[in-house]
């Protein structure tokens, strides 16, 4: 058995892009040189234990969803590895679609298919991912739904629910397959805080079952609450991580300790 549940072992990931019309060298028509290369993700290495909470924070375009994404393998690396357990999910031949199913991901943007209600959304993960049977799916997708507390909402339609019950039952889909992490990337980034909150309250609860999560976001109060560790991450790679009392008391990193000076500005003057 595996010590870590998930852990990524020097991840780098880089994204290249065809220079426009305009950029483009007359003698070297699309060329990607050094100048169009954004290095996302910087030899990055994290551990997750069963039931660990971890916080990654940071400034916007540092590659924070970029990271989330690789460790789901929704981005391949350049280099480096991911393990799910025991399994190298970066080794060549590995079923992928199989290890993804032991992840939940939730998205910043809600995502839920429109012309499915709350149910249908989540009986469809269960369907297609574990192949379950009809009776078995709808089983599991109505106590996730209950567990989110949106059983109020199971014959919605995306466009009928606010932006809050929306967001859990993308929830509710992730943990519906009862998988060994979740990841979720700023999952309340798109809510007002009304919403926020609910969508945090469900956070809290999962948290206070033991869920073992990875989570982009900058919610501080929460971070402070219920993260074992919080990293700090900016331009691709991880500065300092520690405690939420170290961050929240004196980050060792001047980068550290701005960030947080001006998050909590930003949140007190909300
Ligand atoms: N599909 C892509 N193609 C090219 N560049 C990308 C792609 N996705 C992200 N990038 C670039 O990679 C860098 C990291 O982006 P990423 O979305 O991971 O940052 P982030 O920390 O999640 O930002 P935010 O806080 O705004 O969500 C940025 O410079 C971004 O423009
Ligand atoms: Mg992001």
């Amino acid at each position: 058995m595996a010590d870590f549940v998930m852990e990524a072992k020097h991840v780098y990931k880089t994204y290249g892009y065809k220079k426009t019309k305009l950029e483009k060298n007359p003698n070297q028509q699309n060329c990607v040189n050094a100048a169009s290369i954004v290095e996302a993700v910087k030899d990055v290495s994290i551990k997750i234990k069963k039931g660990d909470i971890k916080l990654i924070f940071g400034p916007s375009g540092s590659g924070k969803s970029t990271f989330l994404r690789c460790m789901a393998m929704l981005e391949i690396p350049d280099k480096g590895e991911i393990y799910l357990g025991d399994e190298c999910l970066t080794k060549p031949g590995v079923d992928l679609n199989k290890a993804r199913a032991r992840i939940g991901f939730v998205f910043q943007h809600i995502y839920l298919f429109r012309h499915l209600t709350a149910l249908g959304n989540v009986e469809l993960a269960l369907r297609q991912v574990l192949k379950l049977p009809k009776e078995e799916a709808r089983k599991r997708a109505l106590a996730a739904l209950a567990e989110v507390k949106v059983l109020d909402c199971i014959n919605k339609y995306p466009s009928q629910m606010s932006g809050g019950q929306a967001q859990r039952v993308g929830i509710a889909r992730a943990i519906a397959r009862n998988p060994d992490i979740i990841l979720l990337d700023e999952p309340t980034s798109a809510l007002d805080p009304e919403l926020t909150g609910e969508v945090i309250d469900t956070l809290r609860d999962l948290a206070r079952e033991g869920t073992t999560m990875l989570i982009v976001s900058h919610e501080m109060p929460f971070a402070r609450e219920v993260a074992d560790e919080m990293i700090f991450y900016d331009e691709g790679t991880i500065v300092e991580t520690g405690p939420p009392s170290l961050f929240f008391n004196a980050p060792n990193t001047d980068r550290a300790k701005k960030f947080m000076t001006r998050i909590i500005n930003r949140t007190t003057k909300e």
